[in-house]
């Protein structure tokens, strides 16, 4: 396996149960996540994300398939875990300590510990003013910037985080994401995290693999994934004139002044070009990307189009 794979995932599966309570959570799962990139796993709730990285932890074991850290098998080669910080689920600290108190105990266990850390990470995930009271006074987004602080602790090359701004306020999650990307580009480090939420992934993530019923359906960059599908929205005179041209071509709505194009964003140019040629006057041209979320719908509507969105992914507020 070359190194400049972080993690590879070569036909993982999972199944729960036996016979008629069998529940296949993750299918032959294969993935490839490079160094030094933010890659985002996404997909609705039970899509299967928790459970892949619980085998990526060897936390379970697979029903198939390998994962490989840094080209090591993680079930025959468990020090490779030293090159790695996960957070799986809410971390657990004492609840009488303070936050301080409890990343310090951590860190007395850790190897590799250097002094200030503590106090680093501490300002890192924002927690500087409240590090010195009782964890059990926490919120869930503290103890969540606590937990992220611990995994950071012994300076792994990899951090494994799974849906990492659940319980996060809206300027926790900024920060959050703010955070996250600082660790790839200034610290070169790889994230790999989970979410059901496409503008986190959308804002964070340089990859993205979409995971639905535990299969990943699409893996790619996402500019990519979303500049793929791309509209362009024209306002010209006559908009008949435009629909008869364009739509020899290409994919054509209109609506009043307005002729909606499907194409790919580098094809603007020439859809101009045609219309000019033709004597439409152009008013207006607006590239209208598609959102991941629509994106998201159209990927699991075309994997099996008798499954209705029985759970939905969750919004966001607009501006978070
Ligand atoms: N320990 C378990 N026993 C039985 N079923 C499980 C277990 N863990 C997860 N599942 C099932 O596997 C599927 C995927 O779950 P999970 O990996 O937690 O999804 P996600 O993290 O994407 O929300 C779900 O249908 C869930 O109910
Ligand atoms: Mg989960």
């Amino acid at each position: 396996m070359p190194e400049e794979f972080a993690i590879q995932l070569e036909n993982l599966g999972k199944a729960f149960g036996r016979g008629r309570q069998r529940v296949d959570a993750v299918r032959n799962v294969n993935l490839g996540i490079q160094t030094g990139v933010v890659f985002g796993f996404l997909g609705p709730n039970g899509a299967g994300k928790t459970t892949t990285i619980r085998m990526l932890m060897d936390l379970i074991r697979p029903t198939s398939g390998q994962a490989y850290i840094f080209g090591q098998d993680v079930r025959r080669n468990p020090g490779v875990y030293k090159r790695v910080g996960a957070l799986v689920k809410e971390a657990a600290f004492y609840d009488y300590l303070t936050g301080r108190q409890n990343l310090e105990l951590l860190a007395r266990t850790a190897r590799d510990y250097r002094s200030g850390r503590v106090d680093y990470l501490l300002n890192q995930v924002g927690m500087d003013d409240r590090a010195d009271r009782p964890v059990k006074t926490y919120s869930t987004g503290m103890k969540q910037r606590l937990g992220i602080a611990a995994t950071l602790l012994t300076d792994p090359e990899l951090i494994i985080l799974d849906e990492p701004t659940n319980g996060l306020d809206p300027d926790g999650i900024k920060d959050m994401r703010a955070f996250i990307r600082s660790l790839a580009e200034e610290q070169g480090k790889t994230v790999f995290l989970s979410s059901h939420q496409l503008r986190e992934v959308e804002r964070v993530c340089d990859r993205v693999a979409i995971i639905n019923q535990g299969e990943v359906l699409r893996e790619g960059a996402v500019s990519e994934l979303l500049g793929r599908r791309s509209e362009l929205r024209i306002r010209a005179i006559p908009i008949q004139d435009a629909h008869a041209v364009l739509s020899k071509e290409w994919q054509v709505t209109s609506d009043g002044a307005w002729i909606s194009v499907r194409a790919r964003p580098n094809e603007s140019p020439k859809i101009i070009r045609q219309l000019v040629m033709f004597d439409v006057d152009v008013h207006e041209v607006v590239v209208a990307k598609q959102s991941l979320e629509e994106y998201f719908l159209t990927v699991t509507k075309s994997n099996d189009p008798t499954r209705r969105e029985s759970e939905p992914l969750q919004k966001e507020d607009e501006d978070v």
